[in-house]
């Protein structure tokens, strides 16, 4: 019963979300040219830029950058590749990122997933702050933006082994929607060799972080929903295992539509937000499901209209900074 939901929820939305026939979410109005002046990384994102590619120069290095950019945007035309968003460091700013290094620190085999991972950057800056390379795997719906990862970082999946796996978080075959498994359950640690993953499946339970930057704004609130089910399935029941990210939302939930533009973000508030999670884990375990949610606005950079995007807009967005967290 689920399964056919699942799937009849999956095959729609592709119907309502494929606006070209490049793929989804090439929405019309994020066809946009590139523009060089958005180049604009802070000191922290150089540096680390400079360690990853071992390109010191930085003439050189933004040469580098904007040939992969343009290569990645003549494939899928995100407004996160516009404007430079994987230069951000991005987890780094989320609230939750402190709890995560300590988890790959103080946790055996503490498994990490980056979901909707695109060119991997912060899987790479993850590692670099210590976390375990052996126990973090990535996946995303396109390998190709994967592979242009290591293009961009000048890596191999021999000098950068974490395992990449390329899936529909729609699909049951990747992943599918399993009830959270109960805090208060006996948590077996199955010995996993991320190497040997084809799809999420066999994480059930097993993720200690799963880390979903601007991936959730990019779904209807039905189809959102559905994906927190999925994830929900996938966090271990051991106390401190979290589920995190960063994404587009607004003080009320609602749709933000930039005006002058067809293209609408289904945005959840921080209420709305803990709501659903609350509801996913459901009321046992002291009626909270045994987990803590937090969740805030923070404020998104680029202004109105996202580094020119949305010309016309003077309606702001926020991004919700939130973070569900096993008791
Ligand atoms: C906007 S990018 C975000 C990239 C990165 N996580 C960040 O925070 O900058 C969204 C990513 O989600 C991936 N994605 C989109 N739809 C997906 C789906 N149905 N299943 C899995 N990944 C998907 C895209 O290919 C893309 O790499």
């Amino acid at each position: 019963m689920d399964l056919l939901w699942r799937t009849n929820t999956s095959k729609m939305a592709y119907v309502g979300n494929d606006s070209s026939s490049t793929g989804p979410h090439n929405h019309v109005e994020w066809q946009r040219n590139l523009d060089e002046r958005l180049y604009n990384p802070n000191p922290e994102a150089l540096a680390f830029f400079r360690v990853e590619t071992g390109i010191q120069d930085d003439e050189e290095l933004k040469t580098h950058i904007f040939s992969i950019q343009k290569e990645a945007f003549s494939i899928c035309k995100y407004p996160c590749i516009r404007v430079f968003e994987f230069m951000t460091l991005k987890m780094t700013r989320v609230s939750a990122y402190d709890e995560v290094l300590k988890l790959g620190r103080d946790r055996k085999g503490a498994i990490f997933v980056d979901l909707g991972c695109c060119f991997g950057n912060d899987s790479r800056k993850l590692v670099l702050d210590g976390y375990p390379i052996q126990n973090i795997v990535a996946a995303d719906l396109r390998k190709v933006l994967w592979d242009l990862g290591h293009k961009l970082f000048r890596s191999t999946p021999q000098s950068f082994p974490v395992p990449f796996i390329e899936g529909d978080i729609f699909d049951p075959t990747f992943l599918t929607i399993e009830p959270p498994i109960p805090t208060s359950s006996v948590h077996i640690n199955s010995p996993l060799d991320l190497r040997t993953l084809t799809s999420l499946n066999p994480l059930r339970g097993q993720v200690s972080a799963l880390f979903a930057g601007s991936f959730f704004h990019l779904f209807s609130f039905d189809q959102q929903y559905e994906i927190a089910r999925a994830l929900a399935g996938l966090l271990s029941p051991q106390p401190g295992s979290v589920l995190f990210g960063l994404h587009g939302a607004i003080a009320g939930r609602g749709f933000w539509q930039p005006e002058g533009v067809q293209y609408k973000m289904a945005c959840h508030s921080p209420e709305s937000w803990k709501e659903m999670w609350y509801e996913i884990f459901g009321s046992g375990e002291g009626g909270d499901g045994g987990i803590e949610v937090r969740a805030s606005l923070v404020e998104e950079v680029g202004g109105p209209t996202f580094f020119g995007t949305y010309p016309e807009n003077t309606k702001p967005r926020a991004l919700l900074d939130w973070v569900v967290i096993r008791k």
